[in-house]
């Protein structure tokens, strides 16, 4: 850290600190904010520790306020939510070690990532010599996979779409009520709300539709008011969605989403702490149990899968999916947890038929290789697949359904389904419909074509299909437009491309090459954090809480500071 920067950050510890009195700190916001602006850096995220937990609540609330990031009843929700946890956090740190900066680049983009730490894990048996069997050739079996559902029970027909809220289609105010909004909501969804129960039956009498073998689901079953989501609401979420699931769809094999508890993302390992989520691991226990009939699922602390699962898999000649929430190699995933998961997936890679996500809402895939520093073709080990959400927030809602070898369980193909949100006829019954299929669309484009029906999609195949995207860009769009179901599509030049290929090309959080996000430290003489962003961060719903809110702030005073020093050049 440089010498700036650190007394920027200490100064502004220091005006925190002579203001701890409650009633001060309403008054000295402004006074803070000011500081705020000069000193949003690396080391001041890391130096947050120290300060006591309420008035570090009021500090973030008030800063909150004052950018207009949100509400205040927004700000005030989340950070009430979030703060005591955060500051535990940061309590527990030491300034300047990996730790500290691993959370505060995660967390508002404000460091760059740290180096990961080398480990490697040891395994009940060295690594066979066994490689991905070949198809059997035998009739696909139809595998549903579905994600963050995010159904709000409180949408309301007719109220606002256009509120001010991180989500809308409720009466947060009377002015988005029903009979006096211009905005209204329709029946089925809106693409500024999450979904209507409707919407989730339209969706279930689909999939019965497709007569599914089994379908798996990603999580995220609670909506995105999480400046109000408590114990009580996320269990009503959870118990509507699952039941529903049961009574419309038949065996469904599901992880738990970072939504799927309250405060969300929070996951302490410490049953003491006062976020221990084990009221939420219990609830979806008795859900899955009903959803599979499997008898050993009666905790999901007992029965969370861990490598053990795969040995018995291996030693019993058994293939496995992998089901969870994050995909290990997106920027969300924490580095070093990632690389060790990876491990684990290189040593069953032959037993591991394929991995399979949800939560960033777009449509993806990620590649594992044996070798990051050679990623080809026949260094490609395993298949993340990553389906698109059913809320409309990012696209129109969808489904996908898998052709899978009944003997290897290796993916066939796969044919993603929507019901287009733009079309007019969605408000009345929602058509569920074939959108593109991977062997079809991906198959005819690589080099040489790939379009048996008996072959598997395979980690090599879909190598194949990045590198076809690098020789072809219309391969390249086409993926990029389908990410977001073709609605409302960003334009992605040679830099984003050549990102977003990596990124697909990383099961290895390590490898994906994203940069933190709240600043761009390629522009000025690489001083961490220390950069203005032209951009307001961009919030994805599945990035919703208090990181996103703490690096809107950031941004806003960043850009409050610059418009400054502009004004005092003119
Ligand atoms: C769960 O949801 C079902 C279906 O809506 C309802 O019948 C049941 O009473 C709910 N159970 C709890 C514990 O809320
Ligand atoms: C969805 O419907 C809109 C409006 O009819 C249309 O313009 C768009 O092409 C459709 N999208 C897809 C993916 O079919
Ligand atoms: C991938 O491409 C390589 C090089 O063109 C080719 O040898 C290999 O058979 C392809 N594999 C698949 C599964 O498409």
């Amino acid at each position: 850290m440089r010498l700036n920067t650190l007394l920027l950050a200490f100064g502004l510890s220091a005006s925190l600190r002579g203001v701890q009195a409650e009633t001060e700190v309403e008054n000295s916001i402004a006074s803070i904010w000011d500081d705020f602006k000069n000193a949003v850096n690396c080391g001041a995220c890391q130096v947050t520790a120290g300060l006591g937990e309420d008035f570090m609540v009021d500090v973030f609330t008030g800063l909150c306020k004052i950018s207009g990031v949100e509400d205040p009843d927004v700000c005030a929700g989340i950070i009430e939510k979030e703060g005591p946890a955060l500051h535990d956090a940061f309590n527990a740190l030491q300034l300047n070690s990996d730790t500290s900066k691993t959370l505060c680049a995660s967390l508002v983009g404000l460091c760059k990532y740290p180096e990961v730490h080398t480990y490697s894990l040891t395994f009940p048996s060295p690594k066979p010599k066994t490689v991905r069997p070949p198809p059997s050739g035998k009739t696909p079996l139809k595998v549903v996979h579905f994600s963050d559902t995010h159904v709000d029970l409180l949408y309301e027909p007719g109220s606002n779409y256009k509120c001010s809220k991180p989500i809308c289609c409720r009466s947060w105010s009377d002015e988005d009520a029903p009979e006096n909004t211009e905005h209204p909501c329709g029946p089925f969804g809106n693409t500024k709300c999450d979904p209507p129960q409707i919407l989730q039956e339209s969706l279930h009498a689909a999939i019965a539709d497709i007569k599914p073998e089994f379908s798996i689901y990603t999580g995220d079953v609670v909506a995105h008011d999480i400046w109000l989501v408590d114990k009580a609401e996320a269990l009503k979420g959870l118990n509507a969605t699952y039941s529903a699931m049961e009574k419309d769809i038949g065996t469904v094999y599901a992880a738990i989403g970072n939504h799927d508890t309250a405060p969300l993302n929070l996951f302490p390992a410490d049953a003491s702490h006062e976020a221990d989520p084990q009221w939420a691991y219990d609830t979806l226990a008795e859900d899955w149990y009903a959803l599979t009939g499997i008898p050993s699922v009666k905790s999901a602390d007992q029965f969370a899968s861990y490598s053990a699962e795969l040995q018995a898999a291996e030693d019993a000649g058994q293939r496995a999916w992998l089901i969870a929430h994050i995909p290990s190699g997106v920027p969300d995933h924490f580095r070093d947890h990632s690389e060790y998961f990876d491990q684990i997936v290189q040593r069953y890679d032959a037993t591991i038929s394929g991995l399979f996500y949800g939560h960033t809402h777009r449509d993806g895939f990620q590649i594992a290789y044996s070798d990051y520093n050679n990623r080809e073709w026949n260094t490609a080990t395993a298949m993340g697949y990553v389906a698109p959400a059913v809320t409309p927030t990012e696209g129109s809602p969808s489904f996908r359904v898998y052709e899978v070898d009944p003997v290897t369980f290796g993916v066939l193909d796969y044919t993603q389904y929507i019901a287009n949100i733009s079309d007019p006829s969605f408000q009345t019954k929602p058509e569920w419909v074939p959108y593109y299929s991977a062997k079809a669309d991906y198959g005819s484009k690589i080099s040489p074509p790939l379009t048996d029906p008996k072959a598997e999609i395979s980690p090599a195949f879909w190598h194949n299909v990045t590198v076809a995207m690098e020789r072809d860009p219309t391969v390249f769009q086409d993926y990029w437009a389908r990410r977001s179901r073709g609605f409302e599509v960003e334009s992605c030049d040679d830099d984003c491309m050549k990102n977003e290929i990596c990124l697909l090309r990383a099961a290895n959080a390590q490898y994906n090459c994203d940069k933190p996000k709240a600043f761009d430290f390629s522009k000025r003489d690489g001083q961490e954090g220390d950069i203005l962003l032209e951009k307001e961060p961009h919030i994805d719903c599945d990035h919703a809480g208090m990181a996103t809110l703490v690096s809107k702030m950031a941004h806003r005073a960043k850009l409050e500071r610059r418009r400054e020093l502009e004004g005092d050049d003119a």
